[in-house]
């Protein structure tokens, strides 16, 4: 990793040492290997040309396979009884301590940390939910399979899946949406983010006919009114939309996953509301990309970026009051991103009502 970026990015505390106005990101994003330009999704909503009926007709060709079902308007996922009684035996606690162990295994990997991807791969894997449909979101784990482990919002995030393949080979009875969620969950806290109560309650889907359509994710080279379309078919409003884009203060954009370069700010693991700031605070000036597209970087610090996407929202009445509360207020950041994170990653999951909720303490407590 960067040795001018590691002094500032140590797993734990030290977030009151962050300086944002001066330290200089020596970037070590690869070249740009490929002509991609990719805002985030391939192709734009996607609703229309849904997957309820090619679900439903695949489920009803599996129907009394002795199965255990739970259903809602369009989306039904078919998992065998067996999970159901399975998941009682996982120790969470123990998970998550072993995934905490993972975030840092390769010092070489990015920034030093997994801890980025592994929220970017539970944000995408709960950021297909469609209220009006109840279909998508973390329940069933889909990003398992083509096409939606294809579409170009996921790019990239095979290698926080694969990762996460050691986990689940130790613990084969958690399902894949539990041990996503639960990876975000402890990928924030123990790179100094809030406490997010999380509970279990997800089952695998058994095929791809459970995928959902290209284009529920947002497009970073549109507009605001994009976003909302976006955040207001899962159910959010503004001031959860401006909470859960606080994701931005972890992780970089990757030449050959998104097509931008470079992390928000300089300290890309520690989760703190150092986001706003930048986006407050700075001068923002475009700069064009060798794949054609266009980013915002920093006038004195042209390592870091906003994505198009972004500024717009910052510029937009309605976000804006919440941009800059959350730029002048951390705790309250903290507040709203973890019942904001929590909603996301809970959006169409079939809970029962009585699972335990886990409250884990970070690792570093
Ligand atoms: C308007 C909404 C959003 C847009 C347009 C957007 C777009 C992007 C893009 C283009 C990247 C770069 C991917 C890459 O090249 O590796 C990215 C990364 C990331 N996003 Fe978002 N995002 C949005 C919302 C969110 C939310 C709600 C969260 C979490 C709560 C989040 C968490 C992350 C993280 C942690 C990364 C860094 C991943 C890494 O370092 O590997 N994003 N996002």
């Amino acid at each position: 990793m960067s040795s001018a970026l590691r002094p500032l990015l140590p797993r734990f505390g030290a977030r009151a040492a962050v300086s944002v106005s001066t330290p200089r990101v020596t970037s070590r994003v690869p070249m740009v290997t490929n002509n991609i330009y990719r805002g985030y999704s391939t192709n734009s909503d996607a609703k229309k040309s849904g997957n309820g009926t090619l679900l439903f007709l695949g489920l009803a060709a599996l129907g009394g396979a002795g199965g255990y079902y739970y259903h809602n308007s369009t989306q039904s996922i078919k998992t065998p009884s067996i999970t159901e009684a399975k998941t009682k035996s996982v120790d969470y606690n123990q998970v998550y301590k072993d995934i905490a162990e993972l975030l840092d295994e390769d010092s070489d990997y990015d920034d030093g940390s997994y801890g980025p991807v592994l929220v970017r791969l539970a944000w995408h894997a709960s950021g297909t939910y469609d209220k009006d449909t109840k279909t998508g979101g973390s329940n069933g784990a889909t990003m398992r399979f083509k096409p939606e482990s294809t579409h170009g919002a996921n790019n990239g995030l095979a290698i926080a899946r694969d990762l996460l393949e050691k986990i689940h080979a130790k613990y084969p009875n958690i399902s894949y949406g539990d041990l996503w969620t639960l990876a975000g969950v402890c990928a924030i806290q123990e790179l100094g983010g809030p406490t997010i109560p999380w509970r279990p309650g997800r089952q695998d889907a058994i095929s791809a006919q459970s995928c959902t359509p290209d284009g529920r994710l947002p497009d970073a080279t549109k507009k605001e009114d994009h976003a909302r379309h976006i955040f207001y078919r899962m159910g959010f409003n503004d001031q959860e939309i401006v909470a859960l884009l606080g994701g931005h203060s972890l992780g970089r954009c990757h030449p050959d996953r998104s097509g931008f370069v470079g992390p928000w700010q300089e300290a890309p693991t520690m989760f703190t509301n150092e986001y706003y700031k930048a986006l407050a605070e700075r001068k923002w000036i475009k700069k064009d990309l060798d794949n054609g597209g266009w980013q915002y970087v920093d006038k004195n610090n042209t390592d870091v970026m906003m994505l198009p996407i972004e500024l717009d929202m910052y510029h937009d009445k309605g976000f804006k009051k919440y941009f800059d509360l959350y730029a002048k207020d951390e705790n309250k950041f903290f507040e709203d991103f973890a019942k904001a994170f929590k909603k996301l990653i809970e959006l169409g999951v079939p809970f029962k009502g009585d699972e335990k909720v886990y409250v884990f303490p970070k690792t570093t407590e």
